[in-house]
């Protein structure tokens, strides 16, 4: 059975083998934040391959990648809802959606997250939409394992190293997950957030020797490979010097690192247009010193078009390509109905 024949099936409900007639309506399935961390965490390692094949589809040109949309609001000059529509298509693949999540950074202060998502996931067959997944989740599994395949490929030595964590969010706390299933162990591992508190919380939840520290500059100082994931604006980190051969560095927020730091390094994107929107580092920088900063994204790295460079610092800088989040929703979705933890909406249309 092909893709199209598969999609019936999981969206309509139509039994195998029935004859063809008159359609029913689709039914629109729901699943929920608890469903999709369940699977989310229970999967790392396919999750990791699914992020992987479809920064390889649309490597090959295969799926569709829009810019995404920012919705923006001048009375609230730090809150955003961003839309990211994509369609993820290969041979055994074949699904569009939408990710509509808000950052909402004063959320923090309430005790709540600061990023809450949805996706929405098309059929393919009817263009119908079947089904609500609940994506704060999703966002973060895809952003680590994208992390975690870049770390792979520009770092390679999984064993030995310190890892230095500066923004002691979700994100950072997914990507550490992702690099735990990966089998990474770190011989110490140093945080730093402006937010004391924060930063040690984190620091507690993981096993081995950690340390929470009190620069950005100190964390890298003492790390190998390194994570950014603030929510800083505009770029502070700006020392190049210190920022040396042996690093690593996941830029997964996208706007700390200023254009010397970036100039000196290997830079890794994960599109090329996309990465320089938004006033992130990577743009500002290109800006300055021209686009052959940029040397090539992640995808050519995994298909073996080009080698990571051990003479000079390598940073990571992707923009976040919907089309992960497609293919993270749709492998989900599949689990979740699958297994029975997908909630039918019967009158939905
Ligand atoms: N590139 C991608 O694909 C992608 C995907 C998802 C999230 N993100 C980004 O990752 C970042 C982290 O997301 P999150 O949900 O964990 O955010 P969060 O707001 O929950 O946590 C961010 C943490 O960073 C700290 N922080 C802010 N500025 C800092 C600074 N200058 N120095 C040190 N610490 C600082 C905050 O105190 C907070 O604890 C966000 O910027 C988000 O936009 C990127």
């Amino acid at each position: 059975m092909g893709v199209d024949g598969m999609e019936l099936l999981r969206n309509f409900d139509i039994p195998s083998g029935s004859s063809a007639g008159k359609q029913s309506n689709p039914v629109f399935k729901v699943v929920t934040g608890t469903t999709v961390s369940d699977i989310i965490d229970s999967r790392r390692n396919e999750l990791r391959e699914v992020v992987c094949g479809a920064y390889l589809r649309y490597h090959q040109g295969l799926s569709t990648n829009p810019e995404s949309h920012f919705l923006k609001f001048p009375d609230r000059p730090r809150d955003r809802i961003i839309a990211l529509p994509a369609r993820d298509h290969g041979d055994e693949v074949d699904r569009a959606g939408i990710k509509w999540i808000s950052s909402f950074p004063g959320n923090l202060a309430q005790g709540l997250p600061r990023a809450s998502a949805v996706i929405i996931l098309n059929d393919m067959a009817t263009g119908f939409p079947v089904a609500c997944l609940e994506a704060s989740a999703i966002s973060a599994g895809r952003t680590a394992a994208s992390a975690a395949l870049a770390a792979r490929e520009l770092h390679r030595k999984t064993e030995g190293q310190v890892l230095g964590v500066i923004g002691c969010g979700p994100i950072a706390r997914a990507v550490l997950g992702q690099l735990e299933a990966d089998g990474w162990s770190f011989r110490r591992t140093v945080v730093h957030d402006l937010d004391a508190a924060r930063a040690d919380a984190f620091r507690r939840g993981f096993a081995g020797e950690t340390a929470a520290v009190s620069s950005a500059a100190a964390v890298v100082e003492e790390s190998d490979l390194v994570l950014f994931a603030t929510t800083a604006s505009e770029p502070y980190f700006l020392d190049a010097a210190l920022v040396k051969p042996r690093h690593t560095i996941l830029h997964i927020s996208l706007r700390d690192l200023g254009a010397e730091v970036l100039r000196h390094a290997q830079n890794i994107v994960d599109d090329p247009v996309h990465a320089l929107r938004e006033k992130t580092s990577m743009g500002l920088s290109v800006e300055l010193h021209g686009d052959s900063l940029i040397s090539g994204t992640l995808a050519q790295l995994m298909a073996g078009e080009m080698e990571p460079d051990a003479a000079r610092p390598r940073i990571f800088s992707p923009f976040g390509l919907g089309v992960l989040d497609i293919a993270v929703a749709d492998f989900v979705y599949g689990v979740a109905v699958s297994t029975g933890r997908a909630q039918n909406i019967l009158d939905f249309y």
